[in-house]
């Protein structure tokens, strides 16, 4: 292997978010408007080969050891499973997880294990159908819930639940999800709403903190912090519910306190948009063009090094709502959690 992806503060990126389609079946009201977003062309998207070609040069080359498919909806892509296959296939074989709805996941859960995915995590912001509805303007509650049970049965561990909540529309249900994730043995962590949104909506006022989901959450259940070594490179804070996962009836919860914790001086990602654009933030303001090289007939090095380069220019921190923070162009859903 070469050089790994350092940066100029002492960071190594070792965890790719690899973004499958800018596309998504759901329209949750924090990431999209209504009517959709003007989709990436299809020519403009990498094809199969590119993307297993990118990722082989970041796993041989890079020292990533961790592949998350991600979005808009990584299981709308076509071909999905063979993808997955091909990736499981690389060496070293990365760890494969995925970030979805779960719309889709009721039929793809096992032949997706069987490909060679090792985890789900799965976005389910509430428990009610009509508030489902309203979130992500479409009525498909039922088959995310039995996507999600589908993981579980297809022996995806641990099924990781994220949630965001959003005040006067579902923040009251934190307690009930987590009781819902503990019965059903799910990782639930809650996301502090981003300014990543696509109509640029976003209102630090009306955000719903950490600080506040753990006081929902102290009203019903015992939380005791399981500290900080334990977060590492890992964004989610989390704590012990009711004695931990050993107890009966306890488990474990996580917050991702994006906003008012950031987690930038432990950051382990880099990113690839699924028009195969390097960004080594979800909210940096530049991109490096793989596609180009890829299809400009470069070697494997040469994009590798390019990779290297591109991190080189990664900043200290995102510095969401510091003075002179401004909103990528791209949103959530074209970038990819
Ligand atoms: N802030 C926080 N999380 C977000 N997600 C999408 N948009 C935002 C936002 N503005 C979440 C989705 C999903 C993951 C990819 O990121 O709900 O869980
Ligand atoms: Fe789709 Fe995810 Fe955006 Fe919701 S948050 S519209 S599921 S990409």
């Amino acid at each position: 292997m070469g050089t790994a992806l350092n940066d100029r503060f002492g960071r190594t990126a070792t965890d790719l978010r690899l973004s499958l389609t800018d596309r998504c079946d759901l329209r949750c009201t924090y990431c999209m408007p209504a009517e959709g977003l003007p989709w990436l062309p299809r020519p403009e998207l990498l094809t199969d080969d590119e993307l297993v070609r990118l990722v082989d040069i970041a796993v041989g080359r890079l020292g990533v050891r961790e592949v998350r498919l991600t979005g808009g909806e990584p299981l709308i892509r076509q071909g999905i499973v063979g993808i997955v296959a091909r990736l499981a296939a690389l060496r070293p074989r990365p760890t494969l997880s995925v970030t979805t709805n779960a719309t889709a996941l009721e039929r793809l859960a096992a032949p997706l294990a069987e490909a060679g995915l090792d985890r789900v995590n799965v976005s389910l912001d509430s428990l009610d159908p009509l508030t489902f509805k309203t979130l992500t303007r479409r009525d498909k509650h039922a088959r995310v819930l039995a996507g999600i049970e589908a993981a579980a049965r297809a022996g995806m561990r641990p099924v990781k639940i994220n949630s965001v909540l959003m005040r006067g529309v579902n923040d009251h249900e934190a307690p009930a999800l987590l009781r819902w994730c503990l019965e059903r043995g799910y990782e639930l962590r809650f996301i502090e709403q981003m300014p990543i949104d696509a109509q640029h909506g976003w209102d630090r006022a009306q955000m719903v903190t950490a600080q506040e989901i753990l006081d929902r959450l102290a009203a019903e259940f015992r939380l005791e912090p399981e500290g900080e070594a334990v977060r590492g490179a890992a964004p989610a804070e989390t704590w012990l519910v009711d004695g931990g996962p050993g107890a009966p009836g306890g488990g474990r919860v996580g917050v991702i306190a994006s906003v008012t914790r950031p987690f930038c001086a432990a950051c382990d990602r880099t990113r690839l948009t699924a028009d195969g654009q390097v960004r080594t933030c979800l909210f940096a303001r530049e991109e490096t063009d793989l596609r180009g090289l890829l299809r400009g007939g470069a070697d494997d090095e040469t994009i590798a090094q390019a990779w290297r380069t591109a991190m080189l220019g990664k900043k200290a921190a995102a510095g969401i709502g510091e003075p002179g923070f401004v909103q990528p162009q791209r949103s959530m859903s074209a970038i990819g959690g």
